[in-house]
């Protein structure tokens, strides 16, 4: 029997979500976590793949991890090593083949067989069904007392950008229906809860439906929000990741009516040229992104944005480029991602040969970023002497500093000789260092 484990997590929340998740379903089964993954005796490598060096990364930890589990096994001992996430579901049998440490491969669907695997061993070392269903439904309530959570509602992807792995990844879209996400919140909430992330990787596509009254109720969503914000206790409502297309008039009405949803869209254009667009096969244009950001801030004029870029895609010019920093310049985003364009296996844009520069990309990026950081500060700004609501989720480094968040999800510190862990204060904002305020609690 098998005592510790540890799992180290890489990429985005959903494999946060995902690794919380396995943690809970390991401690259930009588494992303990452990906080040194070289001294652990199950390894959990949870992976991505969205870039190169995304992936990359387990191929150099799966190296020193199979030297440990050597040494080890001079020692009597025994180390288990499972890959797990997007790389497991990616590339399966080739995980095994590349280092022969790896005990077992799950993909981010399969992942909660591992407890089953581990006690009644299989000669099947890869589990990489699409099963978001059987997933979902052999997860135990989390026992976490934090104040903001991840709730994935949605996986899986049927928009095939040209760049991206996701769909190959993550599989087809796939709804949680409404009982199941608002038990899990329900108990989030009684747990400590006061905000909660709705994830996805595309959660603006959210569709599932409940019985009212014998008649079946499609549910978006806009509606999920609405349902949601009725738990007492939960004070604050996120979602992410969107979609331009899919953000409809449901949701832009819960924006402008639902005070727990808060004013933040992460709505990630990816290149502000048309010609670009059109290749990624992202189904929207420029204007299109930049008129649904208008109608959303005449909805509601708190809606702040942020957005992600990719830069030097094949065969983006100079003034595909200089198209992407207007869109920038429009919008002035709170705050933004941009990524150096990574080519990735069984993409179609993994095929193409105009491959830009790596000199070109990296002064295009520091530029675009530079920009970026430019208009984050200046919104920024824009909150000194401002009393805004803070929900403080932990503590600071220093004594009596505790740490929160802004509805733009701005990180602000503040003293109090008082607990205030999982308060909602309002905060007056005195200063700011680069991404982060320093403020006073109001009396
Ligand atoms: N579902 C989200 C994005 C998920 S991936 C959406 O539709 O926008 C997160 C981000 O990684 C993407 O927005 C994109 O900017 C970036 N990304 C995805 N594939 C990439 C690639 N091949 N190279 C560089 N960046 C990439
Ligand atoms: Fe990837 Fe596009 Fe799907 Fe986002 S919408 S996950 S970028 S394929
Ligand atoms: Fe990475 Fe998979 Fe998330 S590829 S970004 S961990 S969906």
């Amino acid at each position: 029997m098998y005592q510790s484990f540890f799992i180290k997590t890489y990429g985005c929340q959903m494999n946060e979500y995902d690794s919380e998740k396995l943690n809970d379903l390991l401690e259930f089964n009588g494992y303990k976590a452990s906080n040194n993954i070289e001294e652990s005796d199950i390894a959990i490598l949870n992976t991505c793949h969205i870039r190169e060096k995304a992936s990359e990364k387990l191929y150099s930890d799966l190296g020193r991890l199979s030297k440990f589990k050597e040494n080890k096994k001079k020692i009597g001992k025994k180390m288990h090593i499972i890959v797990t996430g997007c790389v497991a579901q990616a590339e399966g049998e080739e995980i095994l083949k590349r280092n022969k440490s790896v005990d077992y491969i799950f993909g981010p669907q399969s992942f909660h067989k591992l407890p089953k695997i581990l006690k009644n061993f299989d000669n099947n070392k890869v589990y990489n069904d699409f099963l978001c269903e059987d997933k979902f439904s052999s997860l135990i309530p989390s026992r976490s007392k934090e104040v903001s959570k991840l709730v994935t509602i949605q996986e899986g992807c049927d928009k095939f950008c040209s760049f991206c792995v996701v769909p190959y990844t993550r599989g087809a879209e796939f709804s949680r229906s409404v009982e199941n996400i608002y038990a899990e919140t329900t108990a989030l909430v009684k747990n400590g809860a006061k905000e909660i992330t709705l994830l996805g990787q595309n959660v603006s596509s959210y569709e599932s439906s409940v019985f009212e009254c014998g008649v079946k109720k499609k549910i978006k969503l806009g509606d999920l929000c609405q349902i949601l914000s009725d738990i007492q206790g939960l004070a604050r409502i996120r979602y992410l990741t969107s979609h331009p297309i899919d953000i409809d008039e449901n949701l832009l009405n819960q924006h402008q009516i639902n005070t727990k949803l808060m004013p933040f869209l992460h709505l990630p254009i990816q290149s502000g040229s048309d010609r670009i667009l059109k290749k990624m096969n992202r189904k929207h244009n420029r204007s299109f992104y930049l008129n649904l950001i208008e109608k959303i801030k005449k909805l509601n004029k708190d809606m702040a944005f942020s957005s992600d870029f990719i830069v030097g895609y094949p065969g983006e010019t100079d003034e595909d480029f200089q198209e992407s920093l207007e869109v920038i310049e429009k919008v002035r985003f709170a705050s933004s991602y941009s990524f150096k364009y990574s080519p990735r296996p069984g993409t179609p844009s993994s095929l193409k040969n105009n491959l830009i520069d790596t000199d070109v990309v990296d002064t295009r990026l520091k530029k675009m970023q530079s920009i970026l950081n430019k208009y984050q500060r200046e919104f920024n700004l824009t909150f000194i002497d401002k009393t805004v609501e803070v929900l403080f989720s932990g503590k600071g480094k220093k004594h009596n500093q505790y740490v929160g968040r802004t509805p733009h999800l701005q990180p602000v510190h503040v003293f109090s000789s008082r607990d205030i862990e999982g308060k909602l204060l309002k905060v007056k904002l005195e200063s700011l260092t680069s991404y982060s305020f320093h403020g006073k609690l109001s009396a």
